[in-house]
């Protein structure tokens, strides 16, 4: 079974791209984080575990669910990563989670998609050919990596070095602290009250007040879901999106047609 959590589309494409190949069932796992719902999970065929790259990480709420839910049936589990380029721990965090729960890790891959992290300024917004270029190139990897996980060949994945660990560690909790605040998000009168951005928040971090949206105390994990997904692109986040292009892998699917 592929299991996955997905914000803007890209780990869906790539887990409903690789179930179909390996003829298994996908299931997305967005209701269950949100209701801390840990029911146990059978499959007979190899778990594949899609998450897309946070702060070098996979998402800590995916990681805490994954520690919780029990998993059962088939032993061996493979994890692919959506990143805009960069894993960092993310594989050995999973290795250690899996080896955990007693079953067997059997590698992980990363495929480079982009980048859909608009609240964050660090990097400038892709230009839209290369957005085209990285779908496409995913497209062409995913038969390759379906067809390791059919044959149950482990994944070689690359090293992750000391000093990358050394400087992961820390930095994707201070990143957490000081960059990951909800108080700069807002709704602009473009808000036609459609519940949407509540829906689709792993962290149920969004209540309505008046008929609008607004964001509570810490938790929130920066998923982008809400502001990605707002159908009138109504959300902003302090004056970093405004005037930035709105990112959902299906705007551009177009071009795999
Ligand atoms: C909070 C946050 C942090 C991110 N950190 C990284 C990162 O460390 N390295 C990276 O390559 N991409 C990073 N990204 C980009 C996403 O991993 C990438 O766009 C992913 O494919 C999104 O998947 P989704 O569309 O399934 O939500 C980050 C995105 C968000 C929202
Ligand atoms: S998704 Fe957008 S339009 Fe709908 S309630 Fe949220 S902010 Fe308003
Ligand atoms: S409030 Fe928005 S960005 Fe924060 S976790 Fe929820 S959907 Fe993601």
């Amino acid at each position: 079974m592929v299991l996955y959590f997905s914000a803007t589309g890209n780990t869906e494409y790539v887990a409903k791209e690789l179930a179909k190949l390996l003829e298994d069932e996908s299931l997305d796992l967005l209701n269950r984080i949100r209701d801390k719902d840990y029911t146990g999970i059978h499959s007979d065929k190899t778990f594949v575990i899609c998450a897309p790259v946070y702060v070098c990480e996979m998402p800590k709420f995916m990681a805490e669910y994954l520690k919780k839910v029990e998993l059962t049936g088939n032993r061996e589990v493979y994890f692919i990563f959506t990143s805009g380029g960069y894993t960092g721990i993310g594989g050995v965090l999973a290795k250690g989670i899996i080896r955990k729960k007693g079953m067997i890790f059997k590698g992980y891959t990363e495929f480079k998609m982009p980048r859909n992290y608009i609240a964050n300024n660090t990097y400038p917004e892709l230009p839209i050919e290369e957005i085209e270029n990285r779908i496409v190139n995913v497209s062409q990897k995913i038969p390759q990596i379906a067809e390791y996980i059919k044959n149950g060949e482990r994944i070689k994945y690359r090293y992750v070095w000391l000093f990358e660990k050394i400087i992961t560690i820390p930095f994707n909790p201070v990143w957490i602290k000081i960059r990951q605040q909800v108080k700069p998000f807002y709704v602009n009168d473009k808000c036609m009250s459609c519940g949407k951005c509540e829906k689709v928040c792993p962290l149920k971090a969004i209540s309505f007040e008046d008929g609008k949206p607004v964001w509570n105390g810490t938790n929130c994990a920066h998923c982008m879901s809400c502001i990605q997904n707002c159908p009138v692109e109504a959300i902003e986040y302090g004056n970093i999106t405004q005037e930035k292009r709105r990112y959902l892998l299906k705007k551009y699917m177009y071009v795999l047609k």
